[in-house]
C-alpha cells in the first residue's frame, strides 16, 4: 500500500517537476457474508481491502482532466463540458469510470474542476473484489478534494453506483461502492442497503480474512446477475411487497409453496441471507469465529443450491478451505460464476492455511489461485502534500 503511494507520488514529480498536491485512495472489498440481498433492499457485511487504487495529481486552471494509468501505460484526457453531449457511453475502457463519475457528479449539480495526475492500483480486475467501485471512488475523492467539498461517504457512494449503472452500464447494487467510500480500518461494515445507515464490527479476535482467487473470470456474469435481479422482482411481486427484505421468514414459509420452485429458491436464499448477516453481526460483537464460520459455510450452499451462482472451481476452493483445521468458515464471495471465495481462519494458522490451499487447488483443477491475507482498511481518503 505505502509502495504504492510512493510509485504514484514518484511519477507524478517525474511528470510533472513538483510534488503532487493530493494523493488520493480508495480500497476494493470483499464481502465477509450477505450476498445477492443489496439490490433486495437488504443486509451486508463486506469489508475494505488493503489493496486500493492510488491518485497523485494537482489541480488545473480549466476544465479539463489529464490521467496517466501506470498500470495501462496510457495517458487520457476528457474535458468536464464534454460529458452531456456523449451518445456512446458504454465503452469498455478504464477512462470511461472517471468520466461517469465527472458525468454523475456535475448532474447532482457539483461544480467540479480540472485536475491532472497518475493512477495505479493493486486490485486485481475482474476478480471480484470491486476494482471498478474502487476507481469510481477514488475519482470522487479526487474532485472533492480539488473543490475543496466535504466528503460524504453515502452521497458519493450513490453517485458513483449511478455513474456505473448509468455510464459504463452495469446494472450493480449499491454494496461496493458504499464499503469503498465507507469502510473501517479493523473492522467489517454492516450496511443496511435501504437505509444506507452502517455499523463497524470488529473481526473476532485472533482470525485473519483471506481471499482466495479461483483465477477463473466467466463472461455471462452480467447477463445472469440481471436475470437473478429479475427473479427477485418477481418474487416480490408475488408477496406483495417492494422489495424481498420486506419479506420475513414466517411470511416466506407460509406461502413458499405457491411459488414457481426456481423463484421459490431465488427468494429463499435472500431471506434467509439476510438473517444470515444479522446473526453474522451478533456473533463478531460476542467474539464468537465459530459462529460466524458456520453461517459463511451455509451462505455458500445457499448461493451455491438455491441462488446457483457458485461454479465448480468455486466449489472447489470452498470445500478444500472448510476442511482445513483452523478454518472456521468458507464461501464464495462477490456476484458468483468465478472470481474469489472468502474464508475466515485463525491467524496463527493463516500461512499453512494459504500454502496448503494454493498446492491443493491448482492439484484439483490445474490452475494457480492467488491468495490473500487481508487487513480490513479504511473507505476512501486524501492525503494534502502541500
Ligand atoms: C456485485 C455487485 C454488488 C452485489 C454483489 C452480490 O459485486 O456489484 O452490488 O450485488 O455482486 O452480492
Amino acid at each position: 500500500m505505502k509502495a504504492l503511494m510512493l510509485k504514484v507520488n514518484q511519477d507524478f514529480q517525474n511528470r510533472f517537476g513538483e510534488n503532487a498536491a493530493f494523493v488520493v485512495r480508495a480500497p476494493g472489498r470483499v464481502n465477509l457474508i450477505g450476498e445477492h440481498t443489496d439490490y433486495n433492499d437488504g443486509f451486508v457485511l463486506p469489508l475494505a481491502i488493503d489493496r486500493a487504487i492510488w491518485i497523485a495529481l494537482r489541480p488545473r486552471p480549466d476544465r479539463e482532466v489529464h490521467i496517466h494509468s501506470l498500470d495501462f501505460d496510457e495517458t487520457a484526457v476528457f474535458h468536464l463540458d464534454s460529458l452531456f453531449k456523449e451518445t456512446t457511453r458504454r465503452a469498455n475502457h478504464w477512462l470511461e469510470y472517471l468520466k461517469g463519475v465527472a458525468w454523475a457528479l456535475q448532474e447532482d449539480g457539483y461544480t467540479l474542476a480540472g485536475w491532472e495526475g497518475v493512477m495505479a492500483g493493486d486490485i486485481p480486475k475482474g476478480a471480484g473484489l470491486s476494482s471498478s467501485a474502487a476507481l469510481e471512488l477514488a475519482t470522487a475523492r479526487t474532485f472533492t478534494a480539488v473543490t475543496n467539498q466535504l466528503w460524504d461517504p453515502v452521497a458519493m457512494a450513490l453517485l458513483c453506483q449511478k455513474a456505473e449503472n448509468q455510464w459504463v452500464g452495469v446494472n450493480c447494487g449499491i454494496m461496493d461502492q458504499m464499503i469503498s467510500a465507507a469502510g473501517q480500518a479493523g473492522h467489517a461494515l454492516l450496511i443496511d442497503c435501504r437505509t444506507l445507515e452502517t455499523k463497524a464490527v470488529p473481526l473476532p479476535m485472533g482470525t485473519a480474512v483471506v481471499v482466495l482467487d479461483t483465477n477463473t473470470r466467466r463472461g455471462l456474469v452480467d447477463s445472469a446477475y440481471n436475470e437473478r435481479r429479475a427473479q427477485c422482482d418477481e418474487a416480490s411481486r408475488f408477496f406483495g411487497v417492494p422489495y424481498l427484505r420486506d419479506v420475513s421468514i414466517t411470511d416466506f414459509l407460509s406461502s413458499e409453496d405457491q411459488l414457481a420452485p426456481l423463484i421459490r429458491q431465488r427468494a429463499r436464499h435472500v431471506v434467509t441471507e439476510n438473517i444470515r448477516v444479522l446473526n453474522a453481526v451478533t456473533a463478531m460483537l460476542n467474539g464468537d469465529a465459530e459462529m460466524l464460520g458456520t453461517l459463511m459455510n451455509q451462505s455458500h450452499l445457499s448461493l451455491r443450491d438455491d441462488f446457483e451462482v457458485s461454479s465448480y472451481e468455486l466449489n472447489v476452493m470452498v470445500e478444500l478451505a472448510q476442511a482445513q483445521p483452523g478454518c472456521f468458515g468458507a464461501r464464495m464471495t462477490g456476484a458468483g460464476f468465478g472470481g474469489c471465495a472468502v474464508a475466515l481462519v485463525a491467524a496463527e494458522t493463516s500461512s499453512t492455511f494459504t500454502q496448503f490451499i494454493a498446492t491443493a487447488y491448482e492439484q484439483a483443477t490445474g490452475l494457480t489461485p492467488a491468495i490473500y491475507v487481508c487487513q480490513p482498511a479504511a473507505g476512501a481518503s486524501v492525503i494534502r502534500n502541500s
